[in-house]
Formats: structure tokens, C-alpha cells, sequence
């Protein structure tokens, strides 16, 4: 059986939780398409040019703890926007998504771009108030000395450069379903995107 579900939407809007647990309750792979920006954000911030190091990008380079900083966060955003870097991870991206068992690829363009005939498409987003706190809390809660006012800058400053740019902008796809989580708890999210998959399964 193959089956996509898209999950698209703006920085810590709870994509990742959504993704994962809809992945395990339907059984199908997960990935986080944002770990392949991010490990060519850091490969970039160690001196490599952004087209090779996305040429020449490995599976095992997304097994890296140091890619959730916010610094990776930035880098990835910035080679996020030049064209010859996302064309050179969409093979990936598509061949991951066709795998057997079903698959649920997280990111900003997966519904528009990558995987535009997925059987379900989710856009996940919440206020940016709301993200930066919650980003917040994750990572002082692994100990980085942070503020929210950091964080909340982050946070605009990544959206605004991921909505405005000329190559696959961060943009809900005509069939998304759009999911506000400001005012939800995560099992609620949860809930409310497992319903919309079992509703086109
Ligand atoms: O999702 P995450 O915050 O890890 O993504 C880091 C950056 O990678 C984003 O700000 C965005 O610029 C870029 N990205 C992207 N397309 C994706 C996933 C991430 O441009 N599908």
C-alpha cells in the first residue's frame, strides 16, 4: 500500500509531534524533511558551499543531535532558499514518500512541491507567540541558555524568509486542511489530524 500524507506549516507549530504520532498510529515512515536543510545548514556553517554539500548529502548526516540548534535553524533557512540546493533533495524527498507501508513527510513544501498528490495534506500552523514559547520551552528545557525574545525573533525571521521566497514559499496547497493549534493541546492536534487521515485512507 502507498499512501502520503503532506505536513506543512511554520516553525514549531507542531508539525514533528503531529507527524510522528500520526506515523505511528497509521504505521507508516516518518520523516522530517527539515533535517535535510538543517545537515546542509551545518555542513555550510563548517565551510562547505551549500550546492555540493546538498549534492552530496547522506542519509546518516540527519542522525545528528547538534542539527536542533537554533544557529542550524538560521543556516538551514538561508540555503533553504536557493534553488539548485532544493532540487538537489527532492529525489530523496519523493522516494522516501512512494515507499511501501505509507509515509508522512514533514516540512514547508511537501503539499505544493514535493509530494503535490499526496492523499492527505495537512497545514499546521499557530500564532507566533505561541510557537516561540513552546520552542522556547524545548530548548531551555535541554538546557540552552535562551530568551523567548531570542526565540520569538528566530521564529519571524525564518517565516518570513521561508513565506517570501521565489522558490517553493511556504504556502498552504489548495487542498491542504488547515489545523490551528494555538489554542489546542497536543493530544487534541493529534486527534484532529488522525481523523482527517482515516477520513481519506
Ligand atoms: O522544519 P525545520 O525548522 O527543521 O526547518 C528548518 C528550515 O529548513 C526551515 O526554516 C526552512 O527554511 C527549511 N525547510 C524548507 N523546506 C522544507 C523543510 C524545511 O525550506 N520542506
Amino acid at each position: 500500500m502507498m499512501f502520503t500524507v503532506a505536513i506543512d506549516g511554520p516553525a514549531a507549530a507542531g508539525k514533528g509531534t503531529i507527524s510522528k504520532a500520526v506515523a505511528a498510529h497509521f504505521g507508516f515512515a516518518h520523516l522530517d524533511t527539515g533535517l535535510l536543510y538543517r545537515a546542509v545548514g551545518a555542513k555550510v556553517l563548517a565551510g562547505a558551499e551549500p550546492i555540493a554539500a546538498a549534492r552530496a548529502l547522506d542519509p546518516v548526516d540527519l542522525e545528528d543531535d547538534s542539527l536542533r540548534t537554533p544557529a542550524v535553524a538560521q543556516a538551514a533557512s538561508e540555503i533553504a532558499v536557493i534553488t539548485e540546493v532544493r532540487s538537489a533533495l527532492v529525489d530523496f524527498q519523493q522516494k522516501f514518500a512512494g515507499r511501501d507501508g505509507g509515509a508522512v513527510l514533514d516540512g514547508r513544501d511537501i503539499g505544493t512541491v514535493i509530494c503535490p498528490d499526496a492523499g492527505a495534506k495537512l497545514f499546521v500552523t499557530a500564532s507566533a507567540e505561541c510557537r516561540a514559547e513552546r520552542r522556547f520551552k524545548e530548548l531551555t528545557g535541554k538546557g540552552m541558555d535562551i530568551t523567548l525574545d531570542q526565540v520569538l525573533a528566530d521564529v519571524k525571521e525564518r517565516d518570513a524568509r521561508d513565506r517570501s521566497r521565489e522558490t517553493a514559499p511556504l504556502i498552504p496547497a489548495d487542498d491542504a486542511v488547515l489545523i490551528d493549534t494555538s489554542d489546542m493541546t497536543i493530544d487534541q492536534a493529534v486527534a484532529r489530524a488522525i481523523e482527517i487521515v482515516q477520513a481519506r485512507l
